[in-house]
This record gives structure tokens, sequence and C-alpha cells, in this order.
């Protein structure tokens, strides 16, 4: 059995395809466009597994997936592969679009194809999971319940209104040409492999280098926090399990002011490794402008995921986030390529050696 993940060196993408690797023993093809989000360097311990096969391409690349597709005949497709930070969609839209709409649309597309042609118990074995995102619901007051997989689609900014354009397309593959689909709307993340342009890891690898914190505006803004690691279990769960076409919200009940995750880190830096003169990291803090358009607060109700399918995540946010900071201070070498780019000469050094 096979099969295909997308945006599988990126973040969320490597720690589910090194999980997936670890516990089954079916072929998982990898497709990945390597934008500066996509990086080799995360799975360099699945060099030379006979599992893992890497196909650099575009998910939009519709005779490249048609291919693959025909070639190694997954049960499943696994759609990863988006452009996800929310500043870069501020500051240049296109690539959202093209990705996370047009993408999606030929993806779905391509696989509709490769469905309707298959047999019928591979058929109607056949799944697409969709890996979307809570900020499609926009933002909460800060006395609203948690989103739940029944609210409204408010998306504010133009990353979250380009995966709610996603989910909607992928929705409608179903209702109208009956592809088996599934979709997560997950939390925010983190983790171990997490490019340093988001929250976190941008905290701890800042802290470390000496520069500064940059908290938008007053600090505030709620995000719910998820181990990224209990994201991949949430998802191979609803593979599994999930009734088709239903959507299924994953979180971890951990709403937290983006101060209190920054002065989080700073603590456990203080503890694990601390500065030379003998002052916190938090000393580093500092207030900057505020992000236009910035969603107050996310929260994620995810009982339908839990009473359904019986999920619960593993981490606390205490035992995740002490993990995720041990493994960059354990992984310098990582953090320092993606900081001077040369993870991006992985590729070559890869497939030349
Ligand atoms: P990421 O930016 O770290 O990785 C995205 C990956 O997709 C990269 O490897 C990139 O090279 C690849 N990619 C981009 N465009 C592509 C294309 N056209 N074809 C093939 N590959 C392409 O993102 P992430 O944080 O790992 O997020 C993965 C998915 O999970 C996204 O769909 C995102 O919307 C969703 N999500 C993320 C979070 C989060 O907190 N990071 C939370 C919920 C949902
Ligand atoms: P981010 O990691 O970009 O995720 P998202 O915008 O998808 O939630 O940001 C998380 C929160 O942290 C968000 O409220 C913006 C804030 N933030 C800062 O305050 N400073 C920063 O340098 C970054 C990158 C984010």
């Amino acid at each position: 059995m096979t099969v295909l993940v997308t945006g599988g060196a990126g973040f969320i993408g490597a720690n589910f395809v090194l999980d997936w690797l670890a516990q089954s023993q079916e072929v998982l093809v990898n497709l990945d466009k390597l934008t500066y989000a996509g990086n080799l360097e995360s799975l360099a311990s699945l060099k030379g597994n006979p599992r893992h096969v890497f196909v650099h391409g575009d998910i939009g690349d519709a005779s490249l997936v048609t291919q693959l597709l025909a070639q190694y005949q997954p049960r499943a497709v696994i759609n990863f592969a988006a452009e996800s930070h929310v500043d870069r969609s501020i500051h240049g839209p296109g690539e959202f679009i093209e990705t996370n709409i047009v993408g999606t649309f030929r993806l779905l597309e391509s696989v509709r194809g490769f469905w309707q042609a298959l047999p019928a118990p591979a058929q109607s074995n056949f799944r697409f999971l969709h890996v979307s995102t809570d900020e499609v619901y926009g933002s909460l007051a800060p006395q609203d319940a948690a989103f739940s997989e029944t609210h409204t689609f408010e998306p504010n900014s133009p990353y979250s209104a380009s995966k709610a354009a996603s989910d909607h397309l992928v929705r409608a593959w179903h209702h109208t040409y009956g592809l088996p689909v599934l979709t997560t709307n997950c939390s925010n993340n983190y983790g171990p492999l997490h490019f340093p342009e988001k929250l976190i890891p941008l905290m701890i690898v800042n802290a470390l280098a000496g520069k500064p914190l940059p908290v938008y505006g007053d600090g505030m803004q709620v995000r719910d926090w998820l181990y990224v690691k209990d994201h991949c279990s949430a998802i191979r769960c609803v593979l599994e399990g999930g009734r088709l076409g239903q959507t299924y919200n994953v979180g971890g009940w951990n709403e937290k002011p983006n101060i209190e995750i920054v002065r989080t880190v700073c603590t456990l830096l203080d503890e694990l490794q601390a500065r030379a003169d003998g002052v916190s990291y938090a000393q580093q803090i500092s207030y900057v402008k505020d992000r236009p358009g910035h969603d107050r607060r996310y929260a994620i109700d995810a009982r339908k995921l839990e009473q359904e399918l019986g999920w619960r995540p593993a981490e606390t946010f205490e035992t995740g986030i002490r993990k995720t900071v041990e493994w960059y201070l354990a992984n310098p070498e990582w953090v320092a390529h993606v900081q001077s780019g040369a993870y991006r000469d992985w590729l070559s050094k890869q497939y030349t050696a």
C-alpha cells in the first residue's frame, strides 16, 4: 500500500512523514515544490529509506500528479502543501492564491480523474485528506465559544481566505463528484522543524542570537497551541476513521496570549541555556507595530474528533514547549542552515552524494 503526501518537506508535513514511516510499512510518496519553507534537511534521517519516495514538483502540475497517481496507485492523498505564513500573505498574496486555491483545485481534478477510474473496492477505500486551519473561522471575542465545525467561515487575512477557499473546493468535490474527502481544521502548531519565521521558533532563535523578540501590538492576541506530533496523530486518526465529507477540528485546549508564550520560551531558555551575563532572555522582548488586520483570538472545540474517533493529544503545553526548546538547542546546525539559506542546497547534496 502507498500514500501520497504533498508538502511533506514543510514543518507539519515533515513531522507527519517521519512519524508515518516510523509507524507503518507503507510506501510514502512525498510531492513538494521546495519553496523557501520546504527543507529536505528535515528528512535527512530518511536517506536511503526505500519507503520514502521524494518527488520535487508542484501540486498544480496536473501531468506530474496524474503520472504519480498512475505509477504509485496510492490508497490516500494527504494534502499539506500550501503557502502558510500570514505575514507573507499580507506582503504578497499572489502565491497564496496560486498554491492554496488554484493548486488545490488542480490537485483535486487530478485526483478525481484517478479515483473515478479505480476499480470498485479501491475506489470506495480511497481517501483525500485536506489539511486546513482554524484561521478560516475568523477571530473570536474574549467570551465567545470556541470554534466548532459549524462555525461560519469569516477569514480575515489573504492566507486564511485562500485556505477557506480551498476548504470550499474540497467540500464541493465531495458533494458534486462524490470524491471521498476529509478535512481537518487545526489550531496553531509548534514543535521541531518549525521554520523560524513563526512565533515560537523565531523567539527561540532570536533569543539565542541576542536579538530583539518582536511582540506584535500589545501581545494579548490569543492562539490555541497544539504540539505538532499531536496534529499528526489526529490526521492519522481522521484518515482511518473519519466520516466521508466531514470536517474535524483539531486542537489541544491550550489557549494562551502571545506574550505568555514568549515569556515561557524565555524562562525555559534561562533554565536550559542561560545568558552569559545571567540576565533573563525576557530582557530582549520588544513590542513592535501590530500586524494589519491581526486576528484577536482563535480557540478550537475539538470534541467531535475526541468523541467520534477517540483522539486525545499526548502532550500538554508544558511538556510540548519544553521538548520544542530542547529540540532547537540540540539542533543548532539545522537552525544555522535555515538561517544561512544552506538548506536550499540540500537537494543537490542529497541526490549527488
Ligand atoms: P510550511 O509552510 O512549513 O510547509 C509547506 C510545504 O508545502 C513546504 O514544504 C513547501 O515547499 C510546500 N509547497 C508549497 N507550495 C507547494 C506547491 N504548489 N506544490 C507542492 N508543494 C508546495 O507549512 P506547515 O506549517 O507545515 O503547514 C502545512 C499545512 O498545514 C498547510 O496547509 C497549513 O495551512 C496547515 N496548517 C498549519 C498550521 C500551523 O500552525 N503551521 C496549523 C493548521 C493548519
Ligand atoms: P504566527 O506564528 O505567524 O501564526 P498565525 O499568525 O498563523 O497565528 O503568529 C502567532 C501569533 O504571534 C500571532 O498572533 C502573531 C504573533 N507574532 C508576534 O507577535 N511576533 C512575531 O514575530 C510573529 C512571527 C508572530
